[in-house]
């Protein structure tokens, strides 16, 4: 699909499969959190997607959730344009507000520093929500600067900057239906 993508990290179908696995997981979690019935759910579970990289992921992970569940979305920015590595957590724009007392599953693309997710995961604590949960697709976990943890995790990855399935590289490459790296010139180094 892009000239520039130097190998396929985690192809199509294992994507699926592990969507399929994490919101089967998570329902079950969520859904006995609530007192059992899925119904009851409503006005309960909230799935928190981090804009914009969660996007795709979201997308395919709702899907699998057969439960009633709301969407509210958070912006944060952490790699400005062409930077690969974390310059440090911001919130860009509203903060959602009405999580008390509801059950909050916090959705990432990644968890590479932890910057991004302990921001989040202090902002949504203050709120008194009745619980938080934390639910990646991939984790990096040996650039960890930050003490946290996801509960749900899809894959972890070695340490090399990932694009597609909702991740890019300068605002390009969300659009890829796989995880792949680019080749070295992309990155401009
Ligand atoms: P952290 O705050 O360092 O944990 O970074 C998390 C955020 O950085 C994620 O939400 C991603 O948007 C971005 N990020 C981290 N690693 C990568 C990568 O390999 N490719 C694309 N984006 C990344
Ligand atoms: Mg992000």
């Amino acid at each position: 699909m892009f000239r520039e993508i130097d190998r396929i990290l985690i192809g199509r179908e294992q994507i699926d499969r592990r969507v399929r696995e994490i919101g089967e997981a998570l329902s079950r979690e969520l859904i006995e959190a609530v007192g059992g019935d899925p119904l009851l759910a409503e006005q309960h579970v909230v799935l928190l997607p981090i804009l914009t990289g969660a996007m795709v992921f979201t997308a395919d992970l709702i899907r699998q959730m057969p439960m009633k569940l709301s969407l509210e979305v958070m912006a944060v920015s952490s790699y400005p344009g062409t930077a690969t590595t974390s310059k440090g957590a911001r919130l860009r724009g509203a903060m959602p507000d009405g999580l008390r007392g509801k059950h909050v599953v916090i959705v990432d693309d990644i968890l590479d520093s932890g910057r991004t997710l302990r921001l989040v995961r202090d902002l949504v604590l203050e709120q008194g929500p009745a619980s938080v949960r934390t639910c990646v697709l991939l984790s990096k976990s040996v650039r960890r600067a930050e003490e946290v943890s996801a509960e749900f995790v899809g894959f972890e990855i070695p340490d090399e900057f990932v694009v597609g399935y909702g991740l890019d590289f300068d605002g390009y490459y969300r659009n890829l239906p796989e995880i792949a790296v680019l080749q070295p010139e992309a990155y401009g180094r």
